[in-house]
Order: C-alpha cells, then structure tokens, then sequence
C-alpha cells in the first residue's frame, strides 16, 4: 500500500520516454499523478523541471515527487538546491527503499540513460511503499536540513 494516493513527476528530454511508463506504471497502481513537465522530446533544460516539481512539494500540495533526466544526476542536483528538498539519485531498489527510511527522502531521481523500466518500477515501489523510520534517523534528518541554514 502506497504512503501516498497523488505524486508528482518530471523529467527532462531525455527522461520523457522512461517519464510515460513511470506514469502509466503509476496510474495502474491507483495513484494520481501530476505531471510538471517537459511535454515532448524537445532538446529542454533539467533545471526547469526540477525547480516546477520542487514547488509542488514546497507548497504542501505533494510530499513525493519523482524526476528523470539522462542520469538522474541533474535532476538531483537541482533539487537538492530547493530549499526543502532530499533528493536521492537512485539506481537500485534497495537505496530507493533505504533513502525514504533513514533519509527521509522526499524526491527520487534516477537516469533514463542509465536504467531500464524494471528496474525503475522497482525503485518507484519501494520509494512509495516506504515510510521514514524516525528515531535516530530523526535527528540525522534534522542535521542534514541544518545545512540549509
Ligand atoms: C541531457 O543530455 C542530459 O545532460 C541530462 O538529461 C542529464 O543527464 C543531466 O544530468
């Protein structure tokens, strides 16, 4: 059972094609999703999208969002520039898991040039499917957003 009934997604061009069977993989589990964007495999900037997706969670309107760019790398790096934001660049379920229980993840990354849809949909199950574990994760959370600071 999901954690969450809506997300958020993005990517870049070069995420796009990956970005539709994260969606339609999405949607048959029931969830809502909100797609910020890009829209068509015109050559676009990743920045873009991360900062659009990074709002909707700023906002309170989401608490998860996913994004894919070619390697996940700028989509992340981007992200973790909003203020808020814990995104994790993931190419292996197992981190997909671990970065919602001990990090608290609230933005899962991954690169479309760099894994293929299964393991994607893996990541996305895991990502979904995990709460944070609080406890002594908590004040290492804590500590991480500190730097914000
Ligand atoms: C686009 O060619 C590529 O640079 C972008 O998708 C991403 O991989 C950047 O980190």
């Amino acid at each position: 059972m999901a954690i969450v009934q809506k997300i958020v997604i993005g990517s870049d061009h070069a995420g796009y094609d990956l970005k539709q069977e994260i969606i339609a993989h999405l949607k048959s589990l029931g969830l809502e999703v909100l797609d910020v964007g890009t829209y068509s495999k015109d050559s676009c900037h990743y920045p873009e999208f991360a900062k659009a997706l990074c709002q909707k969670i700023q906002s309170g309107e989401f608490k998860l969002g996913i994004l894919i760019c070619g390697t996940g790398i700028g989509m992340s790096m981007a992200a973790n520039k909003c203020r808020g934001i814990r995104a994790a660049c993931c190419s292996d379920s197992y981190s997909a898991r671990l970065t919602r229980e001990h990090n608290d993840a609230n933005v899962l990354c991954f690169g479309a040039r760099v894994i293929g849809p299964g393991t994607a949909e893996d990541m996305v199950d895991a990502f979904i499917n995990t709460e944070f574990a609080g406890g002594r994760h908590q004040l290492r959370v804590d500590m991480l957003m500190d730097l914000e600071k």
